[in-house]
């Protein structure tokens, strides 16, 4: 029975719904949902994942609001554990490029903002930060737990999950095999991995036939293609001096054997899909991974 649907109005859980900073768009039920910088929901079905999670532990690792969390609850996991580093006190919860800090420090300073402004709905949970997915697992009467850890300390659990999954974590990470490894410690089935910012997958012949034919034309009118020239041997870009909180762009095949390489049996590349970003508007390319032990 949640705690906050007997201890805080409609009216004031309605406006921390629809004030509050969301990352994820979340289903409230009665036709509501939170208003996210992502709406995943048209991209669920391309991720593969079972209809039913009947007899199984779950992990969501870097879960933030945890939408995908939830969704593993409604397909009738039988737990669901989601972690994330963030403490939701104004931290920064991404190991960020030194240089870029002090934008950072300013973009996590909401979290502050957001426990004070909605406080009494924050401390009903007795939370001491703006922790929104517990919240949700409240209002929501959700199986879904939540536990402050890092990619990079999973093993540290003693406890290994039927079914992983890590959404779009891998492009914050600086050390993205020491993350592989810590998925693969603590998966006893099968982990599917969602890596956001991937270099694009080969379109085939045709494309390489038209990329060919545009570089032509380039040549003949004198222009320097210096990006297509080095285009095709991209396998990992590093872009943590421009963006801070964003390291690598890694291309799906690259990725894919960093994944062999960190144990996993067998590593499938299911496909990849167009993520918008609310902001900006602008189509975020990711590719989706199913991992085997
Ligand atoms: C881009 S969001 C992805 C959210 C969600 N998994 C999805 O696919 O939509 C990345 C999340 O990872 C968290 N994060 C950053 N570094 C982490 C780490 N080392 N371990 C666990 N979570 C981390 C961030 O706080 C953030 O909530």
């Amino acid at each position: 029975m949640s705690i906050l649907k007997e201890k805080i109005s409609d009216e004031r859980l309605s406006e921390f719904f629809d004030q509050a900073y969301w990352f994820h768009t979340i289903d409230l039920g009665n036709g509501r949902a939170t208003k996210g910088v992502y709406d995943v929901r048209p991209i669920v079905d391309l991720h593969g994942f079972e209809d039913s999670l009947a007899g199984k532990s779950v992990l969501d690792v870097g879960t933030s609001d945890g939408f995908y969390a939830f969704e593993f609850a409604k397909r009738n996991a039988d737990s669901v554990l989601a972690v994330d580093t963030n403490v939701y006190d104004g931290s920064v919860p991404t190991d960020v490029s030194p240089a870029k800090m002090g934008k950072y420090v300013k973009k996590y300073s909401r979290e502050k903002e957001e426990y004070e402004k909605f406080h009494d709905i924050f401390s009903a949970l007795g939370l001491n930060g703006s922790n929104k997915l517990i919240v949700l697992a409240d209002y929501l009467d959700s199986i879904v737990t939540f536990q402050q850890n890092s990619i990079y300390e999973l093993a540290e659990m003693g406890s290994t999950f039927d079914f992983v999954f890590c959404g779009g974590l891998f492009g914050h990470l600086k050390h993205p095999l020491l993350g592989m490894e810590q998925l693969r410690a603590v998966t006893s089935e099968k982990c599917i991995i969602t890596l956001n910012g991937s270099l694009p997958i080969s379109q085939g012949l045709c494309a390489k036939v038209r990329q060919k034919i545009g570089r032509i034309f380039l040549k003949t009118i004198g222009v320097y293609d210096y990006f297509s020239e080095n285009e095709h041997d991209l396998v990992l870009q590093y872009i943590g001096n421009q963006a801070g909180g964003t390291f690598f762009e890694i291309h799906p095949s690259a990725f894919r054997e960093m994944l062999l390489a960190s144990g996993f049996r067998s590593v499938e590349i299911k496909g990849d899909y167009e993520l918008v970003d609310g902001r900006l508007d602008e189509p975020q390319r990711g590719a989706v991974f199913h991992c085997l032990v």
